[in-house]
């Protein structure tokens, strides 16, 4: 039997600096001549490091949006398993005793759903038993908060715990904004920016457009806050928030629960928006009481009091967008692509035309939970239908899978019986953990089959969660999935339609309900599954690798080309030259590499494996000048590396777009990479080569990179007055090109780099900068 714990006591850590915010708040008014502030701006103003030079630079704070970097000082970070590893294995190369601002890892990933929780759970910890040992043990020695396998989903327990209003934190992962239903404003990230708020970096964020969703009216009985976002998805379709927050307000909000709130902040990652944002109102109050943060509460409501928390009147936005909750049916949005969306009333009346349908009718599964929809609430209300079929003795129709998003949600669902009825209408109750939304669904039936699922998950694409891509996989509200499954067709509208129950006679559900909060308050679950008592770091923790995994692997700062007296380079070869498109996919790709996550040597054997040689025309080529040999990338960067043989990428435009991933950046450098010259660099991707101590130039003349080739030695001239210490920021720098014919080209290029990244270039890596200013 399991161990139930005593609650959390409350940690000072989980309260937002409310007294600096509203300081800085007061210094941004000043500096912007007391413009009316968005929620969004107010948030991230007082965020800003040295407000009064930043923001001094705009007469009017709309024109900072899409054009100004803001160099923001992160209050959390929260990092999921297979993220973590590299984040931490980076932090422990820089020598800091602990992390710079409170944190947490959270074990939810790297867990299989095959059976249901209690094997699956024992499955998983087998299977990646070294990796969660040494995130186990990283955390200790950092004091960070280890949320063991088995405690929940990143998201949920972020929410339970850390999410404050006011707040600004990132999450190396795309569902981050869930916590933004809390009033803060929370945003997915790479790797690379986790280490920045780890080492107390500046982070670097463009000034977000602003994007206001005005609710009016009240949700009718069969409707959701889940069905507000699958309807504002598909107005904005997939790509309408990127660069922008979506900041709601209206009366609308009235009446939605604060974990509401966060399922719609969760899905604004499937408009691209960099997050959302509520102001602080009554629902967050009693979720916070709720979930033992009276504290926070207060602060809250302190910081509310005197305009943190809410916008100004006259606030300007670059959009609106009104959505009238009246009129709202619930959704059913896919199959293969979230902004896909048809009323649930429109849909069940297509799926009775079989001319229509490219499937079958009858659902395969059901699946309630994941991050998206597993609150209390949400399993009330579902509870609440499916007891009304048990009553009249019926039963799921297609299998019907529950994921609770923590330990906390599922040890009290359990507790108020909710967990017995969905398990007596036939449901199983997964682990607690990402499961089936992350493909970690070893499922067994319909594998190459058509077939349809039902979820209440936020993402669909083809082969998401059980590899087939033939499983048309359908989102809705939980409510909609679990009232569909009983019967386990497509063509039934539970508003409107009636089942027979097995006295023969018709039976028709009445809407759902349930409580927001439960009443006897959260039961946190088992002990075990709680991080330690308190964040404290305990520098004497041995930090868990085995020499001989070939998962993990302890990171070697990178060393330094320049030395005193030294800021030339020379003797450099140019690997190769890049055709076209080079995005961080193509650089360090996914798919199978992703158990690599933690090991640079092993991930790098896919460096560039999808570039294009521009003088080969061929995909993953590359010639070893010295033996004139063809061979892959990944091997001929390997024979440089054993040579100790340093080397120049020329790439073409746009070079490293695509994701945050700093394994695009680190995997070159592994291999001995000092410089990328390219026609145009991606900005995330030219930051996180510089951390990694990769200088980056462009080509002053776009032309000029057709004049070097694979194996041309290069050295540069001009560099030594931009490179050394207090160096001259206006210095341009030429590339002195020797080809094997003994021909010399000179290459003008331009750069846009700043002293802090000159520092970086100089120490061989941002880890090396901040290890010199720890041990001095
Ligand atoms: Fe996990 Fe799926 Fe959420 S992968 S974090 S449950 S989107």
């Amino acid at each position: 039997s399991l161990a139930t714990a005593a609650p959390p006591t409350f940690h000072p850590t989980r309260l937002p600096p409310y007294q600096t915010l509203l300081n800085n708040l007061e210094t941004v008014r000043k500096v912007t001549d007391n413009q009316p502030l968005s929620l969004a701006e107010k948030i991230l103003f007082s965020h800003v490091r040295n407000p009064e030079e930043v923001l001094a630079r705009a007469g009017n704070v709309r024109d900072f949006r899409g054009k100004e970097y803001l160099p923001l000082k992160v209050d959390r970070l929260a990092m999921q398993d297979a993220s973590a590893q590299m984040a931490l294995l980076q932090f422990m190369t820089c020598g800091l005793p602990q992390t710079a601002v409170p944190a947490s890892v959270h074990c939810d990933h790297l867990i299989q759903a095959f059976e249901g929780a209690e094997a699956d759970l024992k499955r998983s910890i087998a299977s990646n038993h070294e990796v969660f040992k040494f995130l186990e043990s990283a955390s200790k020695k950092y004091g960070i908060e280890f949320w063991a396998p088995g405690s929940g989903i990143i998201h949920q327990i972020v929410l339970e715990n850390y999410a404050a209003p006011g707040l600004l934190m990132l999450g190396t992962d795309s569902h981050t904004p869930n916590a933004s239903g809390m009033g803060c404003l929370a945003i997915g990230v790479g790797g690379a920016d986790a280490v920045d708020a780890l080492t107390d970096t500046p982070w670097e964020l463009l000034t977000p457009r602003l994007l206001n969703v005005h609710l009016t009216g009240t949700l009718s009985p069969w409707c959701t806050p889940k069905d507000i976002i699958l309807h504002l998805v598909s107005r904005l379709t997939v790509r309408g928030g990127t660069g922008r927050i979506v900041e709601y307000s209206g009366p609308g909000l009235e009446s939605l629960p604060a974990t509401g709130l966060a399922t719609m902040s969760n899905m604004g990652a499937e408009v691209g928006a960099t997050t959302s944002c509520f102001g602080y109102n009554d629902a967050m109050g009693r979720y916070l009481d709720a979930t033992g943060r009276s504290e926070v509460k207060a602060g809250a409501q302190g910081a509310a009091a005197r305009g943190l928390l809410s916008a100004d009147k006259g606030a300007e936005y670059d959009e609106r967008i009104e959505i009238n909750l009246d009129t709202l049916e619930p959704c059913l949005n896919g199959p293969f692509t979230p902004d896909l969306s048809t009323s649930i009333s429109e849909y069940t009346t297509r799926a009775k035309d079989a001319k229509a349908r490219d499937h079958p009718l009858e659902l395969s599964a059901a699946l309630i939970g994941s991050c998206t929809n597993s609150s209390y609430n949400d399993l009330a209300r579902c509870s609440s239908l499916a007891k009304q079929a048990l009553d009249r003795g019926m039963k799921v129709k297609c299998s019907f899978d529950v994921t609770p998003g923590s330990e906390q949600v599922r040890a009290t669902v359990e507790r108020d019986g909710i967990t017995s009825i969905m398990e007596q209408v036939g449901g199983r109750v997964l682990a607690n953990a990402c499961g089936p939304c992350i493909g970690q669904w070893d499922r067994k039936e319909c594998q190459g089959e058509e077939n349809v699922i039902l979820t209440s998950f936020n993402r669909n694409f083809r082969s998401r969660n059980d590899g087939n891509s033939k499983t048309h996989n359908m989102l809705a509200s939980p409510e909609i999935v679990t009232a569909m499954a009983f019967a386990g067709r497509l063509d039934f509208n539970p508003m409107t339609d009636s089942l027979t129950a097995p006295d023969g006679k018709p039976f028709k559900f009445d809407p759902p309900v349930g409580e927001e909060l439960p009443t006897n308050g959260f039961t946190p679950g088992e002990a075990a599954y709680l991080p330690f008592p308190a964040p404290e770091p305990q520098p004497d923790v041995e930090i868990a690798i085995d020499p001989t995994s070939t998962r993990l692997e302890h990171l070697q700062p990178f060393g330094s080309a320049f030395s005193e007296g030294k800021y030339e380079l020379d003797g450099l070869r140019c690997l190769m030259r890049i055709k076209g498109k080079c995005t961080t996919d193509h650089i360090s790709a996914a798919g199978p590499w992703l158990k690599y996550k933690g090991h640079l040597s092993n991930l790098a054997e896919n460096t560039l494996i999808g570039a294009t040689n521009a003088e080969t025309d061929r995909v993953n080529s590359a010639v070893d000048y010295e033996t004139g040999k063809e061979d892959t990338i990944p091997n001929v960067a390997k024979a440089f590396k054993a040579r100790n043989q340093p080397w120049v990428l020329v790439a073409d435009h746009n070079y490293g777009e695509g994701s945050a991933r700093e394994h695009a950046a680190l995997q070159p450098r592994f291999f001995g990479c000092q410089v990328i010259v390219a026609r145009s660099l991606a900005r995330i991707a030219e930051t996180n080569l510089r951390k990694q101590g990769v200088l980056t130039l462009l080509f002053a003349n776009e032309s000029d990179y057709e004049l070097i080739s694979a194996g041309d030695e290069i050295s540069t001239k001009g560099l030594e007055p931009l490179m050394k210490p207090n160096g001259d920021l206006t210095a341009q720098v030429t590339l002195v090109v020797r080809k094997p014919d003994g021909k010399v080209l000179e290459i003008p290029t331009k750069h846009t780099l700043s002293k802090a990244h000159i520092d970086w270039i100089r120490a061989g890596s941002a880890l090396n900068v901040i290890r010199e200013q720890a041990t001095q």
